[in-house]
């Protein structure tokens, strides 16, 4: 399935992370935990040089636990400090503080050695849209002890909210667009809700969907929708039509006529999908980084 979007007001929010990105020491990049490679703009490699980085992977309450574990181990590998979130939960932010600390202790030594003392690391959120980014500004700012007033350099109206003595965060985040180059990138990004369903054709979204589940997890269509599927063929685009439809039956959704909607059923598998109704599952492989 092929995905070409580029809204025009991305390119000014790129300006302006381009702007912010001058005054920032530590870059906080947000990813999906369900596809944390396609959920990654690689450009950020090259804007955030010479930055301490920390990657968060964010919705680990929806993705596979032992690939996540496997995800966080690889990019550790590559020198990043990491770790897995659910944004949304206050309780995280203990864990949050540490691994920004972690992620800043090299930058907080080179300071001490050139003689910085008293100056503050500034931190960014970064990350495409929709991954937590504003969640996760938002938990740290509830429990952040004073927000600061505007500095020099800053868009009018941002405010740094200081995280401790030594950390404070830019109260926007930096907005990434995806790549789309490889085809599977912007079909995963679709599969979460990235994309704006508006121009995706949700039924054949949900047929690739159903290639996912079918070929990972099977057991997943007959748990929550009664479904069997053994020996379906993943290739036999009618016969994943077909499953489409059993869901349709199974969940009453019918056009006026009483004839099957499978346009009906494919938002409610994508829903379910999107709501982690279907378990906890994860698009992307680690071997694929
Ligand atoms: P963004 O700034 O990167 O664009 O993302 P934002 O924080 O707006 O979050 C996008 C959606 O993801 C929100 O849901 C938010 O609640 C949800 N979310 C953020 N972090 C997590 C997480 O760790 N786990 C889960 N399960 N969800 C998370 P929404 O449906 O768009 O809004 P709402 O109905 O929650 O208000």
């Amino acid at each position: 399935m092929k995905v070409q979007w580029y809204p025009g007001h991305m390119t000014k929010a790129m300006r302006m992370m381009q702007e912010n990105i001058k005054l920032i020491d530590l870059v906080i990049e947000v990813l999906d935990a369900r596809a944390p490679l396609s959920s990654r703009n690689p450009d950020i490699d090259s804007l955030a040089k010479n930055r301490a980085r920390l990657l968060i992977l964010n919705k680990a309450d929806l993705a596979d636990k032992e690939t996540t574990a496997a995800f966080k181990a690889a990019f550790e590998k590559r020198g990043f400090t990491v770790l897995s979130l659910d944004a949304r939960k206050s309780g995280t932010v203990k864990a949050l503080q540490a691994s920004i600390e972690k992620a800043c202790e090299k930058k907080i030594l080179q300071n001490q050695k050139k003689g910085i003392l008293n100056r503050p690391l500034r931190a960014m959120v970064t990350g495409i849209p929709n991954v937590g980014k504003s969640t996760l500004i938002n938990t740290l700012a509830g429990k952040a002890s004073a927000k600061t007033g505007n500095k020099p350099g800053v868009t009018k109206g941002k405010q740094w909210i200081r995280l401790n003595a030594q950390v404070e965060l830019l109260d926007t985040p930096g907005v990434l667009w995806p790549k789309f180059e490889d085809e599977r990138v912007g079909e995963r990004l679709a599969l979460l809700g990235t994309i704006n369903d508006d121009i995706i054709d949700r039924r054949e979204l949900a047929l690739s969907l159903l290639r996912v589940l079918l070929s990972g997890n099977p057991q997943i269509l007959s748990e929550r929708y009664g479904i069997m599927t053994d020996g379906t063929d993943l290739s036999d685009e009618k016969a994943l039509y077909e499953i489409l439809c059993e869901i349709a039956r199974k969940r009453g959704a019918l056009l006026k006529g009483g004839e099957l909607d499978p346009d009906k059923a494919a938002s409610a598998l994508l829903d379910d999908f999107r709501a982690g109704r279907l378990g906890a599952l994860t698009l992307d492989a680690p071997e694929e980084l």
